[in-house]
């Protein structure tokens, strides 16, 4: 069963027929939220408010190994995140919907594994390609379906937060090769590959990354775009469930 996991802005999915709610509780502790599963488009998914419903879990809080444990447990085969970010490619202004292909992680002090000797016995993955390509066309094919123009690739640094980053830590960010900044992309997608859940995200870009633009970056100001694409992001939702009705060969 394909499972969303939904960041700010996306702690419910509006327009959805809810069916039942599974246990939060893991043996990693709780996650950030039940899991919720819906109808969606005539399919079953399931839902998982990444930052808790009300949003009230921080990024570098969230417990990202409970959140992927319970979505294994409620039956999740596959899983689309979605993210705000910053831009950090003039480009990808706000409003912008990036479907990331690469990443680099700089958080630190996270439960980043199952594999700790403790959980799981040590087992290194291959990380090379972080998302997984099938479902990065599928929401690329969806966007396509629906009109809708997405960028098709973005190198997504995670940073620590919950602050934002300084002008300097862009322009590095930027010189490292990232072209987009959130707080949660890992070690969720890296958690899901241990688990072998194929992962893609899709990001919303909700400001542009600290010092591209002159003044401060506003919780206002993000706020209001999420509002405005949180309509695109569902419609797209939508559309990669409903092309998951079609046979898969
Ligand atoms: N930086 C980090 N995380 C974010 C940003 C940002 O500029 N915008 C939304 N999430």
């Amino acid at each position: 069963m394909l499972a969303i996991i939904g960041g700010t802005g996306l702690t419910r999915m509006p327009g959805v027929e809810w069916l039942a709610e599974r246990s939060a509780m893991t043996s990693l502790g709780e996650a950030s939220a039940p899991v919720l599963e819906a109808q969606l488009e005539g399919q079953r998914v399931l839902f998982l408010a990444r930052h808790g419903h009300p949003h009230k879990v921080p990024p570098h809080k969230i417990n990202y190994r409970a959140n992927l444990l319970a979505l294994q447990a409620a039956g999740a085969s596959r899983i689309l995140a979605v993210n705000a970010v910053g831009g950090i490619d003039p480009a990808l202004v706000p409003g912008t919907l990036v479907v990331p292909d690469q990443m680099i992680d700089y958080s630190h002090g996270r439960e980043a594994t199952f594999f700790d000797g403790c959980y799981l016995p040590l087992k290194h993955i291959d990380f090379t390609s972080p998302y997984s390509e099938f479902m990065r066309q599928q929401l690329l094919q969806a966007g396509e379906s629906e009109g809708m123009a997405l960028v098709q690739q973005g190198v997504y640094a995670t940073t620590q937060g919950p602050r934002l980053e300084t002008a300097a830590e862009v322009r590095r960010l930027a010189q490292d090769g990232c072209t987009l900044v959130g707080m949660t992309g890992m070690p969720e997608a890296a958690l899901a590959r241990e688990l072998e859940l194929p992962y893609a995200c899709l990001s919303l870009v909700v400001n542009p990354a600290a010092g591209l633009v002159a003044g401060e970056i506003t919780l206002a100001g993000m706020e209001a775009v999420l509002e405005q694409g949180i309509g695109r992001v569902m419609q797209l939702l939508k559309a990669v469930v409903r092309r998951q009705a079609e046979p898969m060969i």
